[in-house]
């Protein structure tokens, strides 16, 4: 069975400053061990990406030690709005956070988000963390501005609800929503802990059910929101939120398959086409990935080839394994090990700009 190259908007690589817990090359890594070839990395690092030094500084890492292809976010900061519109060139989309997570990075005052949004190219992404009432505001700037609003990780039934009427009424709002909230709930959160605490948290079974029910039409694209942090972090007074995502996501949502819950050409719309057509992403010419798509394997920490070590799907069953990929007619994952070389892999930025 083959499958395109998946696109993967929402990943963690925690380059600069927190590097013992995921780098470029750990990262990409386990990106193509998952079947991805190209992924957007979010700009919540310390320093954020927010500023065109910190920007350039990490493209010259990203460059070095990338095995598959990486778009950078900028990050929103109402500290660095003069220089904002300076990183628009080279990187993929601004994202805004609207609400608490991990890292420093937050827009709370309406002045700041909409000097965001004049001074941010309007041909170029915004992508927002808006939940609860912060997705209305987020909808509300999509209309008054009349730019296209992407909002990551949709997670609550009453925010899907939301962007199904806004998207009835021909508002340009596209969403995401991360495999974690459609196969956990509340009830793993009381099992695992800080395991299975993230931004947004876990839904209850409803809120999951919710988010199943739109997955052929509200739904636009499966992003994984991998978000590594060491056991020891998670195991501390103070657990950052957040798990990794990047290897497990393309097998979850093949077990769905299996299941009849999506179809195989909504997975491929929701994992690549929907992906590259909402941040205009370039093309990778000969870029697939092969899968047996009827084999059943366990899912294990000691797989996991992100640095942090550990998933909380740890012991699943899934069907589906990847056993190849190939990027740009070259054999970058086989068998179990991930072949690309650190430097390999292609920064790229959104087609328009
Ligand atoms: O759980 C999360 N962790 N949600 C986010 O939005 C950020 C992320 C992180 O960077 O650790
Ligand atoms: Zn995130």
């Amino acid at each position: 069975m083959i499958l395109p190259g998946l696109i993967d908007v929402h990943t963690h690589l925690r380059v600069p400053g927190g590097e013992h817990k995921e780098d470029f090359a750990t990262g990409t890594a386990a990106a193509l061990a998952g079947g991805i070839t190209m992924i957007l990395a979010m700009p919540n690092t310390s320093p954020p990406i927010a500023t065109p030094a910190v920007l350039a500084d990490t493209l010259t890492i990203a460059q070095q030690s990338i095995r598959c292809d990486v778009g950078l976010y900028a990050g929103a900061s109402g500290e660095h709005l003069s220089t904002l519109g300076e990183m628009a060139r080279q990187t993929a989309a601004l994202k805004i956070y609207l609400n608490d997570t991990f890292g420093t990075l937050r827009i709370d005052d309406v002045p700041t988000l909409i000097d965001c949004f004049k001074i941010w190219p309007k041909e170029k992404p915004i992508a927002l963390h808006a939940e609860k009432q912060s997705m209305a505001v987020a909808i509300a700037m999509s209309a008054v501005y009349d730019r296209p609003v992407h909002i990551v990780h949709v997670s609550r039934k009453e925010e899907i609800e939301l962007i199904a009427d806004a998207k009835m009424r021909g508002l340009k709002v596209t969403c995401e929503v991360a495999p974690h909230h459609l196969f956990l709930n509340q009830s793993d959160f009381e099992r695992l802990g800080p395991l299975a605490d993230m931004r947004p948290v876990l839904g209850t079974p409803e809120d999951v059910a919710s988010l199943w029910s739109h997955i052929n039409d509200t739904v636009d694209c499966i992003a994984t929101d991998h978000a590594p942090h060491t056991l020891e972090e998670k195991r501390s007074a103070n657990p950052p939120p957040g798990i990794v995502g990047l290897q497990t996501s393309l097998p979850l949502m093949w077990t769905a398959v299996t299941e009849n819950r999506l179809s195989q050409k909504r997975l491929v719309e929701l994992m690549h086409h929907n992906p590259k057509k909402i941040f205009d992403l370039p093309e990778q010419p000969d870029t697939f990935v092969e899968i047996e798509p009827e084999v059943k394997t366990t899912i294990r920490n000691s797989d996991i080839l992100s640095r942090c070590g550990w998933t909380p799907f740890d012991g699943r069953e899934v069907v589906g394994k990847i056993k190849r990929v190939i990027l740009r007619g070259e054999e970058v994952f086989a068998h179990g090990q991930v072949i690309a070389e650190p430097g390999s892999g292609r920064v790229i930025t959104a087609n328009s700009v």
